[in-house]
């Protein structure tokens, strides 16, 4: 969801910020725009030229003239909050001067009030944004200096950003600020880098500086320093980015949806790795800043999270309850924070995010942290603002997921997940031999998961024969059940087919009116305690006519189809039983030739509410 790229150096500027933009366009957008200073005459200032478009940003590189010169500059990728995704709304928005350009992550709560004040004023605005404002106000800051200027601004403005500033008249230099959107310096030789996310820096370099809300930064080619809104100098270490520019290419599949489904068993390999401790028959979880002492003391845990994330949190604390007999729940966090929850002390609360930036939980966080909260976080992206937030952690080690749709993140999450529950239990009372049996488990996870992927062609099959639908049910119990929901979710998602999950225990209690020919089943049936339950689902359903495809540990009989999955302990078997409808999903979404890693009207990483 919008993204910023800028740099100030030697190079051409234009080509090298279309590129960032390329990199950014995971996240989701509906427009872009560019903005460089051009080549100032001797003793003159600088001009801005600038060019935007609704669409794509192979949209926008069509409208670059050719004559676009120019060493530093500033880009975006618009998602439209305030005002419909056009070419006026697109960012960056000039000043009535052209000496101001702005581009901004984020939403200015008290915009139409400000409006309101400099139209009064006679500014005339040309988009609907709330952006316009902040551009607007820097340009009539009284103060002399750009950082004074944006500072003046930023002392109007209510709600959250992350801002990158151009002025014609001091070119030597972009300004950026940051509250509650993501801004990250990357730090070059004699050039630096700006971006609201490492992807679209890392091919250049990989150095970077994360900024906290309330820093701002002003990069020239070859310095940089940060300091606060309030104008004190803080001290910023640039730290090193592990992942490789070559994690975010396509690596020879289509999609990158496919790329990273086919990723898991390596990823799950790296959550691992490092982390067992067979002698104890337990994991070491460095990051948890939790003792053993301070893990006893936990009554209660509660998982928050939004999406997929949030389903890899239910999961998680069905494995929490299993293996540390702790209660524990998951819960969106969207809806956590505006219900005015009861915070209590004995409970550990754990937010869960791949991009660490979805503004829902970091808001959760924010508010349990200020009501004196434990808050751990069980995140992919390093350093980013839910983990750099959190008490404690772990990251779960998925490398950069860059489809819209989550799924080896999800998959690594909930091993991250039984890591922790296997951490927590062998404090308690989890036996040695319990640990060492879920231990084993978890070694076999990344050749089961081969195996399932190596059974890609005839999952195809499957989804070719159930394409027709217009509607689908998951089902599942307990175990089943989180497995149920995210994978009804990812194929609504992707394909844009209707989909719903209940659990199979309800199914008497309405969805099964829903059940005729047309309207096809997909049953979640480890093979555990309620295997027997979940036959007699099946049967109700086919007594209705109903189509059924398993996901199963055995072929089942009542199934019109059965996908047979590797059996592993019984609390791991979700970890499992979702990929092979990751693959339904994609292979579902191809044949309807759907975008599949830019599904419509969705964002990687959602940072606004
Ligand atoms: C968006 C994405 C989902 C993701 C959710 C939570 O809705 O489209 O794929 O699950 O955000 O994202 P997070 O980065 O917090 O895991």
């Amino acid at each position: 969801m919008c993204g910023i790229v800028g740099y100030i150096g030697k190079r051409d500027v234009a080509p090298l910020l279309l590129e960032g933009l390329q990199r950014l366009e995971y996240r989701g957008y509906d427009s872009a725009g560019i903005v460089i200073t051009g080549k100032a005459a001797a003793g003159k200032p600088g001009t801005l030229k600038m060019v935007k478009a609704k669409g794509r940003v192979r949209e926008l590189e069509a409208k670059v003239p050719k004559r676009f010169a120019g060493t530093t500059g500033i880009a975006h990728t618009r998602w439209a909050t305030h005002g419909a995704p056009s070419d006026e709304n697109a960012h960056p928005h000039l000043d009535a001067e052209n000496k101001v350009a702005v581009v901004h992550n984020g939403i200015i709560d008290n915009a139409s009030e400000l409006r309101a004040k400099l139209t009064a004023d006679g500014v005339v605005f040309l988009s609907e944004t709330d952006t316009e404002v902040l551009t607007h106000l820097i340009a009539r800051a009284q103060a002399e200096t750009l950082e004074e200027k944006v500072r003046e601004a930023l002392r109007h403005v209510e709600g959250t950003y992350g801002i990158a500033v151009l002025h014609a008249d001091f070119n030597d230099r972009i300004v950026v600020a940051r509250n509650g959107s993501p801004v990250v310096l990357g730090i070059g030789e004699k050039e630096m880098f700006v971006a609201s996310d490492v992807a679209a820096l890392v091919a250049h370099t990989r150095q970077v500086v994360t900024l906290d809300d309330g820093e701002m930064a002003t990069l020239k080619a070859d310095d940089f320093r940060t300091y606060t809104t309030e104008g004190s100098t803080t001290t910023a270490t640039p730290t090193t980015v592990e992942w490789e520019a070559e994690s975010y290419d396509m690596g020879g599949h289509d999609t990158y949806m496919h790329k990273e489904i086919s990723e898991q068993a390596d990823a799950v390999d790296r959550v691992l790795r490092g982390r067992i401790d067979d002698r104890f028959s337990t994991v070491h979880l460095g990051g948890l800043n939790l003792d053993a002492r301070e893990a006893r003391g936990v009554r209660r845990i509660k998982i928050l999270g939004c999406g997929t994330s949030y389903h890899a949190g239910q999961i998680g604390a069905q494995l929490i309850e299993e293996l540390a007999r702790i209660p524990a729940d998951a819960e969106p966090a969207s809806e956590f924070r505006y219900r005015n929850p009861v915070v209590d002390p004995d409970t550990l609360y754990v937010a869960v995010s791949q991009s660490g930036e979805t503004y829902d939980v970091l808001a959760a966080v924010q508010e349990l942290k200020r009501k004196g909260a434990r808050v751990l976080g069980v995140v992919n992206v390093v350093g980013s603002a839910i983990a750099r937030e959190a008490d404690g952690g772990t990251y779960v080690h998925a490398g950069p997921e860059v489809c819209v749709v989550s799924t080896k993140c999800f998959t690594n999450t909930v091993v991250a997940f039984a890591l922790l529950a296997l951490h927590l239990g062998r404090i308690r009372d989890l036996s040695v031999a319990d640990g060492k049996r879920i231990i084993d488990g978890l070694r076999r996870l990344p050749e089961q998961i081969s195996e399932i992927l190596g059974r890609e062609d005839e999952i195809k099959r499957l989804a070719a024969e159930y394409a027709d639908a217009k509607s689908m049910m998951f089902i599942g119990r307990v175990r089943g059940y989180p497995v149920a929901r995210e994978a009804s979710l990812k194929l609504k998602e992707v394909s844009y087919i209707h989909a719903e999950a209940y659990p199979a225990s309800e199914l008497k209690h309405g969805p099964l009116a829903l059940i005729e020919p047309a309207m096809p089943t997909v049953a979640i049936v480890p093979d555990d305690d309620l295997l027997e339950k979940n036959r007699a689902a099946m049967e109700e359903i086919k007594a209705r006519s109903g189509r059924i495809l398993a996901v199963a540990h055995q072929v089942q009989e009542k199934a019109d189809h059965t996908i047979v999955v590797p059996k592993n302990e019984n609390e791991l078997d979700p970890i499992l039983m979702g990929i092979p409808l990751q693959l339904f999903a994609y292979h579902t979404a191809l044949a309807m030739g759907r975008d599949i890693d830019k599904p419509r009207n969705l964002a990687k990483s959602v940072t606004v509410e």
